[in-house]
């Protein structure tokens, strides 16, 4: 199994984290919560009782995954981005009828290869070809040996609900680029719903979902040798009723300044840093920003109407 990089350096880390702090409000990449701690809290985030949308997906997937391998459809070379939680592939690779083969992305590289691994172990017949990127620039799929019919994106986890409306039109765009004449994509899209529901999925009671959303700074320390004090900060997610989005910041509790590489940023009390946006959709509103590239084929959703899998085909 021959496994592709395209390399992410400590200077573009570098850049994108003074081009966010360099914001009003500042800003954070969201993606640079994903160091080794970052994902085992997430992996504690999506057990908690408050957290809906994991099992809730995970749920969908299962009760609905012959029709989804289905439609899919014979030959199909699929493509997951952010190859995380290993359970929900599994469900599809059991499940597409003459299965060609299987793309995962990821941009953490010890991730990628250890699970990579593990699935070939599994699933020896399938040809595995991992590529290490940051998908949410451009990349290219890497050579690919082996005859298909076409391509089809698997995108789970509402992580679509992380950009803004305009970035998701253009991440779409450039989904339906990558899976060309007859692709698919099968996406999960969190729902507007309830406020309270909302903000408990992103309020925890055992603090999990703050000690994730502080740990950026920790990994930006690792990664950029800066001195971010984590003590400084707390933990404040709430619903953007009007925006219909979830945003998650670190609040500043005392005047401080903070040193990144030759830079220093001065950080206000009570001061705002965003780390992360997760939009919640409308049937209509989803149906809408992928309507560019994409039709809608087919829509999955719980009996409580929480989160939705959708399968949706590239336009003629
Ligand atoms: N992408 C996930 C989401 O939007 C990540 C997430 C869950 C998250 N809980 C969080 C991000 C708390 C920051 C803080 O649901």
């Amino acid at each position: 199994m021959k496994i592709k990089t395209e390399e992410i350096t400590k200077t573009d880390i570098l850049t994108e984290v003074l081009n966010g702090l360099s914001k009003s409000p500042k800003m954070l990449p969201s993606k640079l919560f994903y160091d080794k701690k970052g994902s085992k809290l997430f992996d504690e985030i999506c057990e908690l009782e408050e957290y809906y949308p994991t099992r809730t997906e995970i749920q969908i997937m299962q009760n609905n995954i012959i029709e989804m391998g289905e439609l899919l459809g014979e030959g199909t070379m699929l493509i997951e981005l952010g190859s995380g939680n290993s359970q929900k592939i599994k469900l599809l690779l059991d499940h597409i009828p003459g299965l060609a083969g299987y793309i995962p992305v990821d941009i953490s590289s010890e991730h990628l290869i250890s699970s990579s691994k593990i699935l070939k172990e599994e699933y020896p017949h399938i040809s595995i070809f991992p590529l290490v990127a940051d998908y949410t620039k451009y990349f290219e799929l890497p050579l690919i040996d082996k005859p298909y019919d076409h391509r089809a994106v698997y995108f789970p986890g509402s992580t679509i609900g992380n950009f803004t409306i305009n970035e998701a039109k253009e991440f779409l765009n450039r989904i339906a680029d990558i899976v060309g004449e007859n692709g698919g994509l099968i996406i999960g899209v969190d729902l507007k719903k309830d406020k309270q529901i909302l903000e408990a999925a992103y309020n925890d009671k055992k603090g999990i979902t703050a000690a994730f959303n502080l740990n950026i700074l920790n990994h930006i320390n690792d990664e950029l040798h800066s001195n971010f004090n984590i003590n400084n900060f707390k933990h404040f997610a709430f619903f953007n009723e009007e925006i219909s989005r979830i945003e998650m910041h670190l609040i500043c509790e005392t005047e401080h300044v903070v040193n990144i590489g030759q830079s220093s940023f001065i950080f206000n009390k009570d001061e705002h840093i965003i780390t992360e946006y997760s939009y919640k959709y409308t049937l209509e509103d989803f149906k809408n920003i992928a309507s560019d590239r994409f039709d809608v084929k087919r829509v999955w959703i719980d009996d409580y109407k929480l989160f939705s899998v959708q399968y949706l085909k590239v336009k003629d």
